[in-house]
């Protein structure tokens, strides 16, 4: 389904980097806490689930060759549970060098989170959205930060965004429509926040990571034809390895350090879509953010 992605190789050590990673319990998010752990590299890995972060920690610090692997629980479905996730990490670390925003999923059904917010743009954008302003005296602070937004090439199927209704509400729900949307915003996102930050020691970029054999669309969360498909794909897709391997590269490679505000899929830029690039969607979906998570003033 997916050509496999261009080796690339990660030479050097991360032993005084401090790494937060979304969604780190399982699928592609685990494979990237494990392989950074595996450079020395300080690996917070957080997930909405106490028990799955433990093991998920147990699993990745189990290595003799990794670094400190710390778990974080943080439900991104809940501003709460965000903010507290966010003064937790703020309490064990004055800077953060890495934040890998991963976490997603996708939901045939409309679910209303505990906020008020459709579960689809909460989780996937509108969490990532606030937990990155909570800390970003932490990532500016560092001096030589990195974040990178785990999007999708699903994002081309999106034909804009709708500001005014990011929750769905006066439209019939589209699975499919708001998992694009959701992926959209994490594109959109990444320029907004790369363009606020330009000239101060941080790069902004977004990832694909190739379709890829995780439990996304297999956990009761899709149905129907989407599920179907999903599991007829399977034998097809990448091994969650193989699929953190872009994450991986913005993460630690010269390229990924150097540029900002960009799109990559197999490790190599790509032009994103029409509505990807557009400054003033991007404004507008960044001033809706603000007032849903109730903030109004710029990152930084
Ligand atoms: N797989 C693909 O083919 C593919 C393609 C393009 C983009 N992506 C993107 O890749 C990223 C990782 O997905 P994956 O394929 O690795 O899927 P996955 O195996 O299902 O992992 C998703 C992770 O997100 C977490 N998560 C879900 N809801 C959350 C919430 N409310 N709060 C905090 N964490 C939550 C999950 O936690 P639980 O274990 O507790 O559910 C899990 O750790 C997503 O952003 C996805 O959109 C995936």
């Amino acid at each position: 389904m997916d050509d496999a992605v261009r080796l690339v190789c990660f030479p050097s050590r991360m032993n005084d980097a401090i790494c937060l990673i979304t969604g780190a319990n399982a699928g592609i998010g685990l494979e990237t806490a494990r392989a950074l752990a595996a450079r020395g590299a300080t690996v917070v890995m957080a997930g909405r689930d106490p028990k799955k972060v433990e093991g998920a920690v147990c699993q990745v610090g189990g290595s003799a060759a990794s670094g400190n692997v710390e778990p974080l629980v943080c439900n991104l479905a809940s501003m709460r549970s965000i903010e507290a996730a966010a003064s937790e990490f703020r309490a064990r670390h004055t800077k953060l060098d890495l934040l890998i925003n991963n976490a997603g999923l996708f939901l045939s059904d409309r679910i209303v989170t505990e906020d008020g917010f459709e579960s689809t743009i909460a989780i996937n954008h509108l969490g990532h959205f606030l937990l990155t302003h909570l800390l970003s005296d932490r990532i500016l602070g560092s001096g030589n930060a990195r974040v990178v937004n785990v999007s999708s090439n699903a994002h081309y199927s999106a034909k804009g965004i709708d500001v005014d209704d990011v929750h769905a509400g006066k439209r019939r729900y589209s699975g499919v429509r708001a998992y694009a949307e959701s992926k959209l915003a994490n594109v959109l996102f990444t320029r907004a926040l790369a363009r606020r930050w330009s000239g101060r020691g941080v790069t902004v970029n977004a990832v694909h990571p190739g379709v890829v054999n995780t439990r996304i669309a297999a956990d009761g969360d899709a149905r129907g034809v989407i599920k179907l498909l999903w599991d007829i794909g399977r034998p097809f897709m990448l091994s969650p390895a193989d699929g953190a391997k872009t994450s991986l590269y913005v993460a630690t490679s010269d390229e990924g350090g150097a540029v900002t505000g960009r799109y990559f899929v197999k490790s190599a830029q790509r032009r994103p879509s029409r509505y990807a690039l557009d400054n003033a969607l991007a404004e507008r979906l960044w001033e809706a953010s603000e007032r849903a998570v109730g903030f109004e003033r710029s990152h930084g």
